[in-house]
């Protein structure tokens, strides 16, 4: 998508570690605009694969996939981040390891919100080392549910997390596919 690439080029910030900073479009202060081109760009990319519901991971996802939802008029769902796990059984659970930040955490949506009937569309901010993905992968599994595919607004491939995943046979659109990066700038991936 070339406003993604544009928007990465002008206003993206390569931190050391192999971080990009996108905090002033896509994290925590939000392109509307840009937004909702994502939204739209995403409808486009899945339609014919008619998904019954978005499923997304607290925080940063909620939004791409709620832009995602409303214009491919679908229910977004979003696994909420937890410590502890699934004491009354009434929720899906999985243990995510964030590879970025070091650290184990449980991803949980209710039973209510994910049947077996449903066409799973998966949306996240990054694809870096996968397991997020891998974490909603698991998730849509436990309810039975199909996944039709993953979008995410921008994948790192030299993290591999993406290459791993379609392995397995998932189908992963990124809006913007970093080859890589350093402080001398980004180099995007053709796929
Ligand atoms: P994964 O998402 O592919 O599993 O990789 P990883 O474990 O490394 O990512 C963990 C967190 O770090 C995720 O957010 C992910 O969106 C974020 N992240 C990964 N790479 C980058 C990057 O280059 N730039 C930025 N800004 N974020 C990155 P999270 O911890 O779940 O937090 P939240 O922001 O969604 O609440």
């Amino acid at each position: 998508m070339q406003a993604m690439e544009d928007k990465i080029l002008t206003e993206g910030k390569v931190l050391p570690g192999g971080i990009l900073k996108v905090g002033n479009f896509l994290n925590q202060q939000i392109d509307t605009g840009l937004l909702r081109e994502i939204g739209l760009e995403i409808a486009d990319l899945f339609k014919d694969e008619k998904p019954t519901k978005i499923l997304t991971i607290e925080s940063s996802g909620i939004a791409l996939a709620a832009a995602a939802g409303m214009a491919m008029d679908i229910p977004m769902v979003f696994a909420k981040k937890h410590k502890s796990s699934n004491v009354d059984g009434q929720v899906y659970t999985v243990t995510i390891h964030s590879f970025t930040h070091g650290n184990d955490y449980q991803a949980v949506v209710s039973r209510d919100y994910l049947t077996a009937e449903d066409r799973v569309l998966l949306v996240d901010d990054f694809l870096a080392s996968g397991n997020a993905l891998a974490g909603l992968v698991d998730l849509v599994g436990q309810a039975g549910a199909e996944v039709v595919g993953a979008a995410v607004a921008i994948e790192k491939k030299f993290q591999g997390g993406g290459e791993a995943l379609r392995k397995q046979g998932l189908r992963i659109e990124p809006l913007a596919c970093i080859e890589s990066m350093s402080d001398t700038g980004v180099t995007f991936c053709h796929l």
